[in-house]
């Protein structure tokens, strides 16, 4: 049995202005069907993991709406956290509270806001990442490179460890600059680092102990305390203080160093719906190309097309859309902002939006 852990924090600006601070890119309906980002990840682990072995790690702001989306996973299973930390404070806190449960337990911790068109080949993987993860690895899942993106981690693959496709990994690289990306895209011995990990829960909070002592300290006094009257008064006086560090910086490139890391290679049609042109290419089309995005809410005929080609239109206002005789547009309608761009200038929505908040 796997327990699967989904920290859900982050607000993804580059999906601008369906993604907001106060409704983040994983409560939408970014799948081509009405549930959010975040629904699908938990139905998607349905084979591996049960509802009450879900656990997600998300902001105040945030909670009231992920158990509502979330109905079958038990209130105690979604963690509250005070203020953002990053990735890794959420991670540790969820692999401490299953510890208490259960010492050796395997956990995986899976993105919130990930689309993955092959939900059996993504099944199959893990299963071998947990074979990996019983062997004492840190695992995470590759995906072959397309492109130098610097906006996410490297892992450098070594030979194969044990049975199975499970493959020893020689160097994790968080965030490298362009020209490295580059370097390692074209050796063909790097592998995007999909941001979901497999680990068992004892093997994780040693390395971090080793790596991240501070960190650790703060995670198992809150973990102390989980249980008692003074859960909510430790977390409060502990969390703030914690450092704010991805787990990829803080535990998985240096668990690579000492050779604690393993892979699987897994092509299931993977994205992480960063912009919305990369979205359009993952959701179904129509013969022109052009993509729909979600349900809209009112359920009335909310998209009407003619003669257009390649577009990436996001009803989410209850609005009609209407578009003619255009090409290669993202047209995005919310009740209060509208975004007209074109397609290959979906990365740039971020330095709109942080623009924005600067005069505003
Ligand atoms: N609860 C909580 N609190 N969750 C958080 C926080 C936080 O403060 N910060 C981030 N998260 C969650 C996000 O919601 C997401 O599910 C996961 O942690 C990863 O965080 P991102 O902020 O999306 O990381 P990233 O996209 O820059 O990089 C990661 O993912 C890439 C693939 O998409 C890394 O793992 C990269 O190595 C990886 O390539
Ligand atoms: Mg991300």
């Amino acid at each position: 049995a796997l327990y699967a852990v989904i920290p859900a924090g982050g607000s993804g600006t580059r999906l601008w202005p369906l993604s907001r601070a106060g409704h983040p890119k994983f409560l939408h309906p970014l799948t081509g069907t009405d549930a959010s980002l975040l629904q699908a990840t938990v139905d998607r682990l349905a084979p591996l993991a049960a509802p009450d072995k879900v656990l997600v790690v998300t902001g105040v702001a945030h909670a009231v709406e992920v158990s509502r989306q979330l109905a079958a996973v038990p209130v105690e299973n979604i963690i509250v956290e005070p203020s953002p930390r990053d990735s890794c404070a959420a991670i540790a806190l969820a692999a401490a509270v299953i510890a208490r449960r259960e010492p050796e337990a395997l956990m995986g911790s899976f993105a919130a806001d990930h689309l993955i068109a092959d939900g059996p080949r993504f099944i199959a993987v893990i299963e071998q990442a947990m074979a990996g993860a019983r062997q004492g690895l840190l695992m995470t899942l590759g995906i072959t490179p397309t492109r130098p993106e610097t906006g996410y981690g490297y892992v450098q693959c070594g030979g194969p460890v044990g049975e199975g496709s499970v493959l020893a990994v020689e160097e994790f690289k968080e965030k490298p600059s362009y020209d490295v990306a580059e370097s390692y895209v074209k050796s063909g011995n790097y592998l995007w680092n999909a941001g979901m990990f497999v680990w068992r829960v004892d093997v994780f909070l040693a390395e971090l102990a080793r790596q991240q002592p501070q960190l650790y300290a703060g995670i198992a006094r809150i973990a102390q305390a989980w249980d008692t009257p003074s859960r909510e008064e430790v977390l409060g006086e502990v969390w703030q203080n914690l450092p704010r560090i991805s787990v990829d910086y803080a535990v998985m490139e240096g668990a690579a160093a000492v050779g604690r890391v393993g892979t699987v290679p897994g092509d299931f049609g993977w994205n992480d719906v960063g912009d919305f042109h990369t979205l359009g290419e993952v959701l179904a089309a129509d013969n022109a190309g052009n993509v729909v995005v979600g349900q809209d809410p009112s359920g009335k005929q909310s998209v009407l097309l003619r003669e257009t080609e390649n577009l990436v239109v996001v009803p989410n206002s209850g609005r009609l859309v209407a578009a003619l005789g255009v090409r290669d547009l993202i047209i995005v309608d919310t009740p209060d902002a509208v975004l007209v761009c074109p397609r290959d200038r979906a990365q740039e929505v971020k330095s709109l939006v942080d623009d924005l908040r600067n005069k505003g």
